[in-house]
């Protein structure tokens, strides 16, 4: 089935609730929330969607007890060396968004096999933003454009777009947010400018794909005018 919905972006929001409506640290909702995400990446392409992309880890999470960023860094490189084979021979292209050099060493690595190895798949386009944030992607892209020496009339929205962590990515038709938070918490601010946005009572570890299929269809149902008058 297809809902028109080329590329679907999810912050993947309500882990520590999770774990914690069930007495459990936070770390197991990250965990839980790692498996949601295995489900939502197998369930996506059947139901239309080219690009995936997950909000894994923002530029403010940093402020997180150390012990939790730890935790969630450890998951990344757990998830990518567990899943990149397996997504590989599902023809999934990985790809990172977000400053990766202030990640650790081993993530950096770990995502950088993940991306060479899917390099040449033609499936499924899986985004993770790790160290992303909308405001700091302007901020990098504004100022490789000035060390470019780029000159001022040349700048157009396609001009910032191409300097962009998500260069040749479209932008999102519909973000969908889990656990009934209703904002974008710095989430792909410059792309979202047009995006439907569908909040989800659930919180991330209870996704799948039914939840997906639910949120595509509430999608389809929006008319979408662009300004324009439909
Ligand atoms: C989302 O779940 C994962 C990250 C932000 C890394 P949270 O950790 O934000 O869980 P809540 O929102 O505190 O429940
Ligand atoms: C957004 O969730 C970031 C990710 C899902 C990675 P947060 O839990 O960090 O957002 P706030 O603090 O509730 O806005
Ligand atoms: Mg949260």
């Amino acid at each position: 089935m297809n809902y028109g919905a080329r590329h679907v972006a999810i912050i993947m929001d309500g882990n520590g609730r999770w774990a914690a409506a069930q007495g459990e640290p936070r770390v197991v909702g990250h965990r839980a929330g790692m498996e949601a995400l295995r489900r939502i990446v197998r369930a996506a392409p059947s139901l239309g969607v080219e690009y995936l992309s997950v909000y894994a880890f923002s530029t403010e999470n940093w402020k997180r007890p150390a012990e939790e960023v730890a935790a969630l860094m450890d998951l990344l490189v757990e998830y990518l060396r567990s899943e990149t084979d397996e997504l590989d021979r599902e023809h999934v292209r990985m790809l990172f968004i977000g400053e990766r050099t202030a990640l650790p060493p081993v993530c950096q690595e770990e995502m950088e096999r993940a991306v060479r190895r899917t390099a040449g798949n033609t499936g499924l386009k899986l985004v993770i933003a790790m160290n992303y944030g909308g405001r700091d992607e302007i901020v990098r892209a504004v100022r490789r454009m000035i060390k470019g020496e780029l000159d001022a009339g040349r700048v157009d929205e396609d001009v910032v777009g191409a300097y962009l962590d998500t260069a040749g990515i479209p932008d999102p038709d519909l973000v969908i947010r889990a656990s009934g938070e209703m904002r974008l918490s710095n989430y792909m601010l410059w792309q979202t400018a047009y995006a439907e946005i569908y909040v989800a009572p659930q919180y991330w570890p209870d996704f799948d794909g039914d939840v997906l299929r639910q949120a595509l269809e509430a999608f389809s149902q929006r008319e979408r005018r662009f300004g324009g008058l439909g």
